[in-house]
């Protein structure tokens, strides 16, 4: 198992990247802006292919790296449901699992610092952004945070995990780099030996000044996905009736989801599956459903997923690569719902 720790020491931000070994996929929590050559240089020498990033919340004190590490790798980024981001390509709710090769992450939704908070857990281990620290907490003055709230999502999820469970913190501003679960229920000084009413009145009475980037930072990081069809011609980028008018039977409509969300959302009717995070296999392998129908140049193909992210990094590098009629539905799967097109529970895999 990989799990690499980055610092990036002007906002003491902790970086983590996973990967079940050498040469697999990998994913990292809460890239920063600024340090998004590390990050690659790290991945490019252990050989891991960047499927997914994830911001553990919508950060405040540093300008995320999803959206510039996302355009350069083709990966996912990923969010809590409850994020302001404007476009993500999966939002994770509360027991959902985030999975790449060999390796899956349980999202445990943890609101107090912010209400858009989340922790990830895998036996042995726990991300947990600005929820704990070691020997701290994040803040609960702001974007919705509640100190009432970070004590229950404490006492109530994350210290019922195993004690031995090592913490792996968003941020440390004293040179820690991990700690256990069961240290911290017991030495962490805002939660140990103090009821849900003191550390109330700790956290409420921490009189904080914002953080300084708090200004930059936040209208960026709502921004980070943003831009994502820079790039691709208007005619490729379908709006609701669009994509209407131009599927029927001769469209092949690809689904980039994962199985597990069309499982738990559905799909539209007649549209073919095919994982975003297989695309590339898939294009490299001539005798796949889709790279013959690249080749044979006979069908319009449509692209969706859930919001409009992946389906836009897929066209991209089709552009790239082809002159073929190609297009994908700008805001995905869930704009499709919202504006009342038809809908069913499972579609065939291509
Ligand atoms: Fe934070």
């Amino acid at each position: 198992m990989i799990i690499k720790q980055f610092i990036n020491k002007k906002s003491s931000t902790l970086t983590y990247i996973l990967a079940k070994s050498r040469g697999n996929e990998a994913l990292i929590i809460d890239p920063v802006f600024e340090e998004i050559d590390v990050y690659l240089e790290f991945l490019g020498a252990n050989e891991l292919r960047l499927m997914k990033a994830m911001d553990t919340h919508l950060h405040a004190d540093h300008i995320t790296g999803l959206g510039k590490i996302r355009n350069i790798t083709r990966c996912m980024t990923l969010a809590g449901e409850q994020t302001k981001m404007e476009i993500v390509s999966q939002l994770i709710a509360d027991g959902d699992d985030i999975t790449i090769q060999g390796l899956s992450l349980k999202a445990i939704y943890t609101p107090g610092h912010t209400s858009d908070s989340y922790c990830f857990y895998m036996p042995g281990f726990i991300f947990t952004g600005d929820t704990l620290f070691i020997r701290g907490n994040g803040r609960t003055d702001f974007q919705n945070g509640s100190s009432a709230d970070l004590h229950d999502s404490l006492h109530n999820k994350v210290f019922t995990l195993p004690e031995d469970t090592v913490v792996y913190p968003g941020h440390d501003y004293k040179g820690e780099n991990m700690s256990t679960l069961g240290q911290e229920k017991r030495e962490n000084p805002r939660y140990a030996d103090h009821t849900k009413a003191e550390f109330i009145q700790i956290m409420d009475n921490l009189n904080l000044p914002n953080p300084k980037l708090m200004d930059i930072a936040l209208p960026v990081n709502i921004k980070t996905g943003s831009g994502i069809n820079d790039g691709i011609p208007p005619e490729n980028i379908l709006d609701f009736e669009q994509a209407q008018v131009a599927i029927n039977d001769h469209t092949l409509l690809i689904d980039l989801r994962e199985a597990k969300e069309i499982e738990k959302s559905g799909a539209i009717p007649g549209a073919k599956h095919m994982p975003y995070q297989q695309f590339d296999a898939f294009l490299a392998d001539t005798n796949h459903p889709f790279a013959k129908a690249l080749s044979d140049n006979q069908q319009t193909i449509i692209l969706y997923c859930a919001h409009g992210e992946r389906s836009a990094l897929a066209l991209k590098a089709l552009l790239d690569k082809e002159n073929h009629s190609i297009s994908h539905i700008k805001l995905g799967f869930s704009g499709w719902k919202k504006s009342g097109g038809d809908t069913c529970s499972s579609i065939d895999t291509l």
